[in-house]
């Protein structure tokens, strides 16, 4: 072997010595995760149970920082231009990695070639709420109220292109209705204009509505799952009461900067997965009506594929919808 190739050869030895030595010594500190809303809403809350049972196998405290504007596009655009390096993650959802690049001209990133997708976090239902004192008691009413009303009726949401936005819109184009979305930096602050009465209607996550129902604060209408749900006793699917087959749910995953190393992705997946495998938690989970994936449905080439086909949907539901960013 000649000098030349004999030094390449060691320099390549070492580079893979230092690539496994990293990999071992993965996690070294803390590790932040960016949730594109203000704190309090239902991504937030999902993300903050996740990374709890996730920072045991890992060793390492996961922090979340709250990045808000824009339906979540913009901690996401930043994220995505985050160094791989492994300790900075960014919670996706529905909104910003699959519906945004239909809805948004300009959006500083692409959910598919800018980032690194890490694991599937479990579905969320929303459920559509009203004020408690709201005179619409059933979603045909409040159908019934808009056709007579067209935009009278105000939807609070999380921001343009976010999940309560487009389940908003989406419920209004079934219907042939008219409504006026009002935007806020997240769920939490619309709810708490939800319960104030300052916004007639909303979509909000099952995780974060259930506890504001045991306040009794506010009503729910109708849930957008395909079956009713034990924890909202006597309250009906919209399919089964106002438009059938209207069906939604949230879908989540934790995604890294692009060029994130695979072995600390699959070491991030891998924690999931063991830490998702506790019954206590599944419980939890589904005390708060979130319904867990199939194990082939969680992995990062799983969610690739899943972002994939979301974006591509979207193109589709935003163009027949109509949807747009009022
Ligand atoms: C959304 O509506 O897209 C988000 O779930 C809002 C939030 O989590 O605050």
């Amino acid at each position: 072997m000649n000098n030349a190739f004999r030094k390449l050869f060691a320099t390549a030895a070492l580079l893979v010595a230092a690539c496994a030595a990293q990999a071992q010594s993965y996690p070294a500190r803390s590790i932040t995760w960016v949730v594109p809303f203000a704190a309090g809403g239902p991504t937030d809350a999902l993300a903050r149970d996740i990374a709890d049972k996730v920072a045991r196998p890992l060793g390492q405290a996961i922090i979340i920082d709250n990045q808000p504007g824009a339906g979540g596009t913009l901690g996401s655009g930043k994220t995505a231009r985050a160094n791989a390096d492994g300790y900075t993650f960014l919670v996706g959802h529905m909104g910003y990695m699959g519906a945004a690049p239909a809805l948004y001209k300009k959006l500083s990133y692409d959910p598919a070639k800018d980032f690194e997708p890490v694991f599937r976090f479990p579905d969320t239902p929303l459920v559509l709420l009203v004020p408690k004192n709201s005179p619409h008691k059933t979603a045909a009413d409040l159908i019934a109220y808009a056709k007579q009303n067209p935009g009278k009726l105000n939807f609070g949401n999380a921001g343009p292109g976010s999940t309560s936005h487009l389940i908003a819109a989406l419920f209004a184009s079934k219907a042939g209705i008219q409504i006026t979305q009002v935007p806020y930096k997240g769920a939490a602050p619309a709810m708490n204009d939800l319960i104030a009465g300052q916004v007639d209607a909303m979509f909000d996550q099952t995780n974060t509505a259930l506890p504001q129902l045991a306040g009794g604060r506010i009503a729910p209408l109708a849930l957008t799952s395909t079956q009713r749900m034990a924890q909202f006793p006597n309250v009906p699917t919209l399919s089964e009461t106002a438009l059938p087959g209207f069906e939604a749910a949230t879908w989540y995953g934790l995604y890294a900067p692009k060029g994130t190393p695979k072995d600390v992705v699959q070491k991030v997946y891998r924690a999931y997965v063991s830490a998702a495998g506790d019954k206590a938690w599944i419980r939890k989970m589904s005390e708060l009506g979130i319904q867990p994936l199939s194990d082939n449905a969680v992995t990062p080439e799983a969610l690739k594929r899943h972002t994939l086909s979301e974006v591509d949907k979207w193109r589709q539901v935003a163009t027949e919808a109509k949807l747009t960013l009022d």
